[in-house]
């Protein structure tokens, strides 16, 4: 098996015309934080939603080009993109619960529509190991039949990781994350990051290069829909080896 998690080559996404991604190589190794940075519209949420064909959902988007899961393409005839999607969870950039349904019920969805548990028993269980997992169940343990409407909106982006780390992936795209969380919020989803590392990979796009820095062990910097530069963060972050990487990191890139 790969050691790679993700790999792409010469990648190429389109939304009609619009060359959106561009000849992109990645590589991104197992069990790390990955983080994606660059500044607003260069491609970052297109790129994460190459990474488990979500882009099949979209008439207009167009891949060309190869990305490796785990060793085996995920763009071949044979490959089924609902597993790919079990494989390779999202969580996406503004914090999405189904409204209608119950905490308990947005995360046994998933599980009851993939047969992924035998009984009410197993659903119990699962379900309270991802909360737990997700860094929420103390919060929410006694209102499981509560709906999402009464979180916070950093419980409800942990409520929707927890959906995703429910499935067992193996890897997890997380979108912005903390785009729309208060401080104290955004330090536990940070923390649960670092955690999540253990058991999966974790492909995080940020926009905040200081997050990047707390948080990533790699890093890629992306501008226009070109890889501009990708690396250990520490090292990026010490000695960028682009002028435009230097700016972005300055904040003169936005
Ligand atoms: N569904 C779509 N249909 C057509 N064009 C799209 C679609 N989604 C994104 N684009 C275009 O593709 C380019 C990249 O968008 P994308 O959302 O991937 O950028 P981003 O880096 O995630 O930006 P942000 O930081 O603002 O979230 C933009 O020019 C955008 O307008
Ligand atoms: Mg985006």
């Amino acid at each position: 098996m790969s050691e790679f998690a993700i790999e792409t080559d010469n990648l190429n996404v389109y939304y009609g015309k619009n060359h959106v991604i561009k000849n992109m190589n990645l590589k991104i190794p197992k069990n790390t934080v990955f983080a994606i940075m660059g500044p607003s519209g260069c491609g970052k949420s297109t790129l994460l939603r190459s990474f488990n064909r979500l882009l099949d959902l979209n008439k207009i988007a167009r891949v060309q080009g190869s990305v490796k899961l785990f060793g085996e393409e995920i763009y071949s005839n044979n490959t089924d993109p609902i597993v790919i999607r079990k494989d390779v969870g999202m969580v996406f950039q503004y914090p999405n619960p189904f409204p209608h349904l119950t905490i308990y019920d947005n995360i046994a969805i998933g599980l009851k529509m993939n047969k992924l548990v035998k009984n009410k028993n197993e659903m119990d269980s699962r379900i309270e190991w991802a909360l737990k997992k997700a860094g929420l169940w103390d919060e929410v343990k006694d209102r499981l039949k509560d709906y999402p409407s009464n979180l916070s909106g950093g419980q409800k982006q942990r409520l929707v990781i927890a959906r995703a780390i429910a499935m067992k992936p193996k890897v997890i795209l997380l979108d912005e994350p903390t785009a729309n969380i208060d401080p104290v919020g955004s330090k536990k989803i940070e923390d649960l990051i670092f955690e999540l590392k253990k058991d999966y990979t974790v492909v995080l796009v940020t926009h905040t290069p200081a997050q990047a820095a707390r948080v990533s062990d790699y890093v890629a910097f992306i501008y226009m829909g070109e890889l501009v530069e990708t690396g250990k963060t520490g090292d990026i972050f010490t000695s960028p080896k682009s002028k435009m990487t230097e700016k972005y990191l300055m904040g003169e890139l936005i």
